[in-house]
């Protein structure tokens, strides 16, 4: 198949270009669009071989359900069986947003489109280009992140191509994401409500509308017996080929020790990688030293992450090293990522 890659400003949203990739959509293709948070991959949420197709062309497994994306809230009450009060409150403040709920599904959305689940996931971006798509595609838009399964999520549209060139219809490049971490999912079928996954809207601010707000346990730590609430954490994600440490403690003790070991793996003939941070980017002796930024500005490191991740599978890195990050607030989500990228690998020094 010939991927059609076209350009769309944000500030500048060429319509007939809209309508063109909502007719793709409305026909049962398939469109790669930007999101705030990531790329996603968009199909007619209404249609299950549109959801089946969604899947091919990820590698994904069926049984791992896709997010419902809309743009206004008469589409919500489509979907969904009954709107809670809760969900109501939550809109009201964060949407449109990174934020995805959990709810009962009406009859219509497919079981394809939920991987077999009774609940559906919504969410309404705000990316103005992401808004104009779902409203030419007919209202309802299932989108998993535009990458192929196991990969980090696409921030710009070149990692879209190279994940899904030749596979889909239309990839539509509205250039870097801003957020760089997918939405926050909360469910709100079950009292109290669940954080199953956390993002840019962090637990503090889901509890200062909701009240109590519990977190399923898999988030942060490596339960194995247990499974995770959203089918698709439960999946190696965001994996880098190379095999990726975090290590944790104080600066000084974490520079030495990440050193000792890239010493080690460089004897072994292995190519070395560190991800830090700009205060001790050039203490670091591996073969690629990347700062995600500022520790202290967790939007930057956010928006970097991924596309970190990626360029050290591009360099062929094969032993990978990373400082460890506050995990409060928006950390939460960036530690979180990068804990299953690692496959929960963590060594911490005293
Ligand atoms: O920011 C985002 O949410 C991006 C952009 C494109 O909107 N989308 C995204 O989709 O991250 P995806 O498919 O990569 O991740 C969706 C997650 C998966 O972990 C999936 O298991 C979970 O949401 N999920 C979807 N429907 C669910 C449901 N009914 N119950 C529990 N978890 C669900
Ligand atoms: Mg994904």
């Amino acid at each position: 198949m010939e991927t059609r890659l076209v350009r769309i400003d944000e500030k500048q949203i060429d319509e007939a270009l809209v309508k063109e990739a909502g007719d793709v959509i409305r026909a049962g293709g398939l469109v790669a669009f930007p999101t705030e948070t990531v790329y996603g991959l968009g199909g007619d949420a209404l249609n299950a071989a549109s959801s089946e197709k969604i899947y091919r062309a990820k590698g994904r497994p069926s049984d791992n359900p896709l997010i419902v994306h809309i743009a206004d809230m008469e589409a919500l009450a489509v979907i969904v069986r009954e709107i809670p009060a809760s969900a109501v409150k939550l809109a009201e403040r964060f949407w449109p947003g990174p934020l995805t709920m959990i709810l009962n599904k009406a009859d219509i959305v497919p079981c394809e489109t939920t991987g077999g689940l009774d609940t559906v996931a919504v969410r309404m971006p705000v990316h103005p280009v992401a808004r104009e798509l779902i409203r030419a595609a007919g209202g309802y838009v299932a989108a998993p992140s535009a990458n192929r399964s196991g990969r980090p999520s696409p921030t710009s549209a070149k990692y879209v191509v190279e994940d899904l060139n030749g596979r889909i219809e239309m990839i539509v490049d509205g250039g870097d994401v801003e957020i760089g971490l997918e939405s926050t999912i909360i469910d709100l079928t079950t009292t109290p409500p669940v954080i199953l996954r956390p993002g840019y809207i962090t637990g503090q601010m889901l509890q200062e509308v909701l009240g109590e707000v519990a977190e399923d346990h898999t988030m942060m730590r490596d339960d194995s017996g247990q499974a995770p609430k959203a089918p698709g954490m439960k999946y190696r994600h965001y994996a880098p080929r190379g095999e990726l440490t975090i290590v944790d403690g104080t600066a000084q003790n974490v520079v030495e020790y990440i050193n000792g070991k890239v010493a080690e793996a460089r004897r072994a003939h292995k190519k070395t990688g560190v991800i830090c941070t700009d205060a001790s980017l050039k203490q670091y002796r591996a073969d690629v030293c990347k700062s995600a930024g500022e520790r202290s500005d967790e939007e930057a490191v956010a928006r970097k992450l991924y596309r970190i991740l990626r360029e050290f599978d591009d360099e062929d890195v094969e032993i990978i090293y990373a400082e460890s990050f506050c995990a409060d607030g928006f950390g939460q989500a960036i530690m979180n990522r990068l804990l299953k990228a690692a496959g929960h690998k963590v060594v911490h020094l005293s």
